[in-house]
């Protein structure tokens, strides 16, 4: 029999929703009991001609170990996550977004150097599509990598429903692997009584570092298990999908090599050699050689603290090839990123300011000056530049192709999860050096980065915190690039 689900504390005990656990040490523990479940269901049905439907709709999903109840939840297509939808590079990519849902929606392909009017921002680039209706997004993927989709209206709530799904463009030359595994990671907050999606009019997640959950899954199960063979050679595509929680992982029985951020291919592969961070929407490719021999287990390890925890469970069967491959080469690069003219670039800064613990003196909402106090008061805690929510104006306003370097600022005691939508940018390392192509940076307290990027881009693009509860809040500008 299960376990009563009103009899086990899940936040103060995670270790009871993790079959594996792993110390610090390495020390294997309750292994005893885990189902293996069978590889997770994946969509990989080709493009066809003409508009596919992306129905937005209510559904349930088994997200609490078996014995406990299904979950109520968001879905695209029924499915949690939204099925993966996979294109070649330089397709285009045409979904009809059905509205099923009983709330107004929008879809926004996160890291797509996208047409505007595509970009799925409502009171930015569309109106939000009501209950019923419909709205076609066509566009054009001209860069490889890995991205996702999800809500952009109320996406605090929305995306933590589940409206989010993987978007993977493949390269016309892939690297040489056995296998390509989408993994989406996430974090649901449960109510162990019911099993359901716990209420979301939680002050303290506004005004602290986001809703962050109790349960952590993978492609929506919990305990995600997949087989592998001693030397083959895995990419794994890690998708953040949470609303807060900065991923801290750790490769067990397995070797490899980041090949590429929020996207983007890096110049040249980097050996994992410590604990990777993958913040809210921000996505690693990695390719990784199994070295665990078979009969053992391999693990994506996520760390909580010291303790660690299975995140996926590869369980070895068999030797693949007696020896591991050479280094991977890197990926072939998009087109058009190059970052330059940083000297002739236009300088912006943006000051981050609000939230528990240090708040601010005053800031602009709706037009007028108001205290830390009073706006909470009205559910704002967090102001970009000392304003809260969207400015009248863009933070700047840019020539198309003009270089623009944003100096941006934590006076916070949180972390934040900077995403600027329809451009990928590089931070400016205190070096002088660039750092990798990204969509989102994270931030941590106190800490002052500067990005760069080219505005090749037309159109007004939202710059926001990733944490969705902050965006809610406060965190939310834009900027706009001229035709
Ligand atoms: Cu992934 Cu503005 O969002
Ligand atoms: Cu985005
Ligand atoms: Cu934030």
């Amino acid at each position: 029999m299960p376990a009563s689900p009103g009899t086990v504390n899940w936040l103060s005990t995670p270790a009871e929703w993790n079959a594996v656990m792993i110390s610090r040490r390495g020390l294997l523990r309750g292994t005893a009991g885990l189902a293996t479940l069978p590889l997770l269901p994946r969509s990989l049905q080709a493009q066809a001609e003409g508009p596919q439907l992306l129905e937005a709709r209510p559904a349930q999903a088994q997200i609490a170990p078996e014995g406990y109840p299904k979950t109520d939840v968001w879905s695209y297509g029924g499915a949690l996550p939204g099925a993966e939808i996979r294109v070649a590079q330089g397709s285009r990519l045409t979904r009809k977004l059905v509205n099923s849902l009983p709330a107004p929606t929008s879809v926004h392909w996160h890291g797509i150097r996208i047409d505007n009017a595509m970009d799925g921002v409502p009171g930015v680039t569309q109106k939000a599509v009501q209950p019923g209706e419909t709205f076609l997004y066509d566009f054009d993927v001209k860069d490889a990598g890995t991205y996702w989709y999800h809500s952009h209206n109320q996406s605090f709530e929305q995306v933590a429903r589940g409206l989010h799904g993987p978007l993977i463009v493949e390269e016309s030359d892939p690297p040489d692997v056995d296998r390509d595994e989408v993994l989406v990671l996430d974090d649901f907050r449960l109510d162990p009584e019911t099993g359901q999606i716990a209420s979301f009019e939680n002050m303290h997640d506004f005004s602290h570092g986001g809703r962050v959950g109790n349960i952590a899954v993978t492609n929506g199960v919990f305990n995600a298990t997949l087989t592998a063979e001693q030397n083959e050679r895995l990419r794994l595509r890690l998708i953040n999908v949470a609303n807060a929680k900065i991923f801290e992982l750790e490769l067990r029985g397995l070797e490899g090599w980041v090949v590429a951020l929020d996207g983007m291919p890096l110049d040249s592969p980097i050996r994992i050699s410590e604990r990777l961070l993958l913040a809210p929407a921000q996505r690693a490719d990695l390719i990784v050689d199994v070295t665990a021999e078979p009969g053992a287990e391999a693990h994506l390890v996520r760390f909580e603290g010291d303790e660690g925890y299975s995140q996926v469970l590869f369980s070895v069967r068999e030797k693949a090839s007696d020896s591991r491959r050479d280094p991977p080469l890197p990926l072939p690069p998009n087109p058009d990123m190059a970052v330059t003219d940083l000297d002739d670039a236009m300088q912006s800064q943006l000051r981050m300011e609000g939230g528990a613990m240090r708040g601010f003196a005053s800031a602009h909402m709706n037009g007028r000056e108001v205290g830390f106090r009073e706006a909470a008061q009205s559910g704002k805690f967090w102001a970009l530049n000392g304003t809260l929510g969207m400015p009248d104006a863009p933070l700047f306003v840019a020539e198309r192709g003009q270089t623009v370097r944003v100096m941006m600022q934590n006076d916070t005691v949180f972390p934040h999860a900077m995403h600027l939508h329809g451009h990928h940018f590089r931070e400016v390392l205190p070096g002088g050096g660039l750092g990798p192509l990204r969509d989102t940076l994270l931030m941590f307290a106190d800490e002052r980065r500067e990005i760069a990027f080219v505005a090749h881009n037309p159109g007004d693009w939202v710059f926001h915190c990733h944490m969705l509860t902050h965006a809610a809040s406060g965190m939310m500008t834009r900027i706009k690039v001229l035709a």
